[in-house]
């Protein structure tokens, strides 16, 4: 019986400014291997499938468990975490780009931080630093913990802010991932105590009103976050402070 193959067309770049070429690989099938563990095995074996030696392909990767967040990439045409993508379910040859829509770094590699400047922007946190016995926390009901669980699964993978129009140079959108934390941490009896602020940066250029509803975030995130909800919940918030605004100012 002739051995069961994997075919995969990668594409490579070096460094941000070198050109970019397509490599194409052709390796054995392990029953319920995922893209991640696939270039793990190109990794043991660089060798394209013309026979050329070239180098193991650069990805992030961490957790494998869609956890960490890290790996999302181009699969097939598609924003996807590459260690939940498996094989089984792809059509060959399984092509695998970097995310288009964030710097690169090499290969597969992007630089992602600007999730990571548009939470601090909204200040996607808690704020209980100090260096006195703050005592327990406040009480939150079953019901409130039920709402606040989908919103605190976000893994910062940035698949919604890769499938969203309006996430792009011009706009300067801040993306679903940082809204849907606003509407976590504005829910929580501590955090709330920065509901303002956390509105306040969403007013401005890049905030909520750049959000044109294409819907293509919540259909995209990996965690099932319901993306939609959060933003119809910080745009109402976001125009009862506007209005609030006007008689205060
Ligand atoms: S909201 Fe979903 S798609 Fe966006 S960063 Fe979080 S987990 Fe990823
Ligand atoms: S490796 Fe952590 S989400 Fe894929």
């Amino acid at each position: 019986m002739s051995e069961r193959l994997v075919q995969l067309r990668i594409k490579r770049q070096a460094a941000p400014n070198a050109p970019a070429t397509w490599e194409d690989f052709t390796i054995p099938y392990k029953p319920g291997m995922n893209v991640i563990s696939a270039m793990m095995d190109i990794a043991a074996n660089p060798v394209t499938q013309d026979g050329k030696t070239t180098t193991p392909i650069a990805y992030d990767s961490n957790c494998l468990e869609e956890i960490c967040g890290s790996c999302a990439m181009l699969i097939n045409g598609k924003a996807k975490m590459a260690c939940s993508a498996l094989v089984d379910n792809l059509e060959q040859p399984i092509t695998v780009e970097p995310l288009s829509k964030f710097p690169l770094v090499r290969d597969l590699q992007v630089d992602r931080s600007v999730l990571f400047e548009n939470l601090k922007k909204v200040k996607a946190w808690v704020p209980v630093d100090g260096t006195y016995d703050l005592g327990s926390g406040p009480h939150v009901t079953p019901q409130k913990q039920e709402e606040a669980y989908p919103l605190s699964n976000c893994i910062s993978c940035t698949i919604c802010m890769q499938v969203c129009p309006q996430f792009n140079e011009g706009t300067g959108f801040v993306g679903a991932a940082a809204i849907s934390q606003v509407a976590l941490f504005n829910d929580h009896p501590t955090g709330k105590v920065l509901k303002d602020e956390r509105l306040h940066a969403l007013m401005g250029d890049g905030g909520i009103h750049e959000c044109g509803y294409s819907q293509n975030c919540v259909e995209s995130c990996p965690k099932g976050i319901p993306l939609t909800r959060s933003i119809s919940r910080v745009a109402g918030q976001v125009m009862v402070l506007a209005i609030k605004d006007l008689f205060t100012t």
